[in-house]
């Protein structure tokens, strides 16, 4: 049995406990928002936030969050950012999306006002096959302002 804290909820898992958190998010708990791309912690698409901070959930195991506070894209309370995306009508297939929120959201709690540099080393680890970069950094930025 592991618990883990989810969204501010607490859930207990009967799995085993080196389970990636994007299975028990996906296939137990039905947060279907964060994606499964490479499982290889390649790609980002599984980003999620650990104690505030970016983490691949596909390389998480359920036991390593004991204690530690899971946040998903169904429990991101930036607005301000949600509405800055869709100004920029970021996204294009929209599979990457989660992601790339959860990383830029992870970005601006720490840097608010980030340069065009840093939201690119930022935003590196978040592939993304549709090219939509370019909104990417544009949605920062004017979440910044
Ligand atoms: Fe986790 Fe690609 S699915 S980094």
């Amino acid at each position: 049995m592991s618990q883990l804290r989810i969204n501010g909820r607490l859930y207990t898992l009967d799995a085993d406990p080196r389970m990636p958190l994007l299975w028990a998010l996906r296939d137990i708990l039905g947060l279907t928002g964060t994606k499964y791309g490479c499982g290889a912690g390649l790609c980002g698409a599984c980003t999620v936030h650990v104690d505030g901070k970016p983490a691949r959930a596909c390389l998480t195991s359920v036991q390593s969050l004991e204690g530690k506070s899971v946040t998903t894209i169904e429990g991101l309370q930036d607005d301000k950012l949600k509405d800055s995306w869709r100004r920029h009508k970021v996204p294009q297939c929209g599979y990457c999306q989660t992601g790339q929120l959860m990383s830029a959201s992870a970005l601006l709690s720490q840097n608010p006002n980030p340069s065009d540099a840093e939201i690119d080393s930022a935003m590196s680890g978040n592939l993304c096959r549709c090219g939509t970069y370019t909104r990417i950094r544009d949605a920062i930025r004017d979440h910044a302002r």
